[in-house]
């Protein structure tokens, strides 16, 4: 017999019939049930999530049971932590959680070596080439200190680090020990973004770290050989030796995060100044490889970036033990998801982290998710007939309060995941204010959910005289919106370990009831591929006047219209050349 899809799964069937019969009841009535509540929330060590908000009820659990029974979900994920080749496309394992494991453990063996002890091996060259750097002991061409870091990548290779380096800066420990240093980031193609980091960097204390898993990223590449002209620019005046000189400066002021050896000595980076992963790390989950704890070490020390590590093997133990799917965050995070994207048919998801500290989270888990679940194809490469992974968005708490919530509230019914700190990474307090400012911005994380549940009736309008007859239809709000909180002691770099790792296996969990390959992205590839026909013709004669005699046929991918609005671009770049 064949294997089902997702969606025919009895399990995901009778989700489904049960789902018909819930919708008739409002959340604001569900969540009155002390039984049920009590059963839907996950408490940690220092975390927990509540998810009585969702409209579920328990007997959506027992299906939920059932659903990670039938779909082999632990299976998949003893899979994943034992090594096993489950990137099928690829043919690879996925392994970034061997990057976070603790030295004294043992990892799957591949090519015959132990994951772990490979891990550790680059990890320690990591710290000590960041603590040599933090103190001076590795300098600069003219014999300064580097102090400026700068991250050269895009997608994975960037916003990850991006994402933890907002997280963590204000922690008391990374503010101190990220004294008299800076990391700025150049992911962008668009010239503007290089003119953005260099405008006021010192090149005799900056050093530059290419971070790209595959060495042959177009945008990152050019950003690179445009960053080594730069410096070569920058120091024409003291270069004696041309040939020489150029190489020490590339030398002292250029390193490289890269599974591909071959280029990174190509491009002129020292062999010392190399730091390799492997190809069983996918780039939106590299953040815990060198791409991620070099620019981490260098910035705050290893320490720090130690600690964020144990926050995800924290996780990484949690996910795999708990086989009872209502203690398990992740495993319960991911059966949410499935629910509300594929039974509630809800395309949307909104993550709302009400702390500014995370205002790079939503874009680096906007990648996570959906570069990983956007998929139209099974693992065994049958079609599918239903969507798999929903469109991911978000803003920090209460900025987006006052730009999207309006559609959340009265519009389209959108999942909201909240997500906060008990404690202030900033205590401010104004003497003679009411309360202090982070427990005004948690008043407003503890209202919306209910907000969104209960809604606000035509009888509460009616009843309330300050709303005049004209207004009260405007006033209503239906409610029964589903949403789920998750709530942290504190902002450390094992916290920001914990809640990446926490959302990076609900994708997994995501996908793996989806049953597609979360690991691969073959979707990105074509456009890489035509631009590639539209780069050679910019290489060829951009000046030829009459646009009419340009010879477009090595364009053998564009649409008519496109090769139209090529020749419109050229004309443009014409006038102001
Ligand atoms: O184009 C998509 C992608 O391959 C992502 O998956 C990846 O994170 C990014 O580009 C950067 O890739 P690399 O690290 O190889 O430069």
């Amino acid at each position: 017999m064949e294997k089902p899809l997702f969606y025919q799964l009895k399990s995901v069937k009778a989700l489904q019939t049960h789902w018909e019969e819930l919708k008739t009841k409002h959340l604001r009535d569900l969540i009155q049930d002390e039984a049920r509540n009590q059963k839907m929330t996950i408490e940690l060590a220092n975390l927990m999530m509540d998810y009585t908000h969702e409209s579920m009820d328990v007997h959506t659990l027992e299906l939920f049971r059932d659903l990670a029974k039938e779909a082999g979900l632990f299976e998949k994920v003893d899979a994943m932590f034992q090594g096993k080749p489950i990137n099928k496309s690829e043919k690879r394992a996925v392994l970034h959680t061997v990057l976070r494991m603790s030295k004294d453990k043992k990892g799957p063996v591949i090519n015959g070596e132990d994951t772990v002890a490979e891990v550790h091996k680059v990890l320690d060259k990591v710290f000590a080439f960041a603590s040599k750097v933090r103190e001076g002991k590795v300098v600069g061409f003219t014999g300064k200190p580097l102090i400026n870091f700068v991250v050269i990548g895009i997608g994975g290779s960037y916003l990850s680090v991006e994402f933890v380096y907002e997280a963590i800066r204000y922690h008391e420990e990374c503010k101190k020990a990220g004294k008299g240093f800076t990391l700025k980031f150049l992911p962008n193609v668009d010239p503007v973004d290089f003119v953005r980091v260099t405008e006021d960097l010192n090149p005799e204390q900056t050093l530059f770290i290419i971070n790209s898993k595959t060495l042959t990223t177009a945008e990152t590449m050019l950003n690179a050989r445009t960053c080594r002209n730069w410096l070569w620019e920058r120091y024409s005046t003291k270069i004696s030796n041309m040939t020489e000189d150029r190489k020490k400066i590339v030398a002292r002021h250029m390193c490289a995060v890269s599974t591909n050896l071959k280029e990174t000595k190509a491009f002129g980076i020292e062999d010392e100044n190399v730091f390799a992963f492997w190809d069983w790390v996918g780039g939106r989950y590299s953040v815990w490889s060198a791409i991620g704890i070099l620019p981490l070490s260098l910035c705050f020390g290893p320490e720090i970036a130690k600690a964020f590590l144990a926050g995800g093997e924290h996780i990484d133990e949690h996910f795999r033990n708990t086989k009872d799917i209502t203690k398990n965050l992740p495993v319960m995070l991911g059966l949410i998801g499935f629910y509300n994207t594929h039974i509630q048919k809800m395309e949307s998801r909104a993550i709302l982290p009400y702390s500014q500290c995370l205002h790079r989270f939503v874009p680096h888990i906007q990648q996570v998710s959906m570069e990983s679940n956007g998929k139209d194809v099974s693992i065994d490469g049958v079609p599918l007939k239903e969507p798999t992974g929903p469109i991911v968005f978000g803003e920090p708490g209460t900025n987006g309060q006052h730009s999207f919530y309006q559609l959340i509230h009265q519009g389209r019914k959108i999942p909201c995941e909240f997500i906060a700190f008990a404690q202030p990474i900033a205590p401010i307090s104004v003497p003679g204010e009411a309360v202090a400012n982070h427990d005004e911005l948690m008043s407003n994380f503890f209202a919306q959910p209910d907000a969104l549940a209960r809604g606000f009736t035509l009888k509460e309008v009616e009843a309330n005289p300050a709303v005049k007859e004209y207004e009260r239809p405007y006033k209503v709000f239906e409610g029964n919106r589903p949403s789920l909180s998750i709530l942290f002691d504190e902002i450390t770099p094992f916290s920001i370990g914990q809640l990446l790792a926490i959302y990076e296996h609900r994708v997994a969990v995501e996908g793996f009831l989806f049953d597609i390959n979360s690991w691969d992205q073959m979707g990105v590839e074509l456009g890489k591929v035509l631009a590639k026909d539209v780069r050679e013709l910019f290489k060829g004669d951009m000046k030829t006047k009459d646009v009419s005699k340009l010879d477009m046929s090595g364009l053998k991918n564009a649409t008519p219209p496109m090769k139209l609005l090529i020749k419109k671009y050229i004309q443009k770049r014409q006038k102001k050349a």
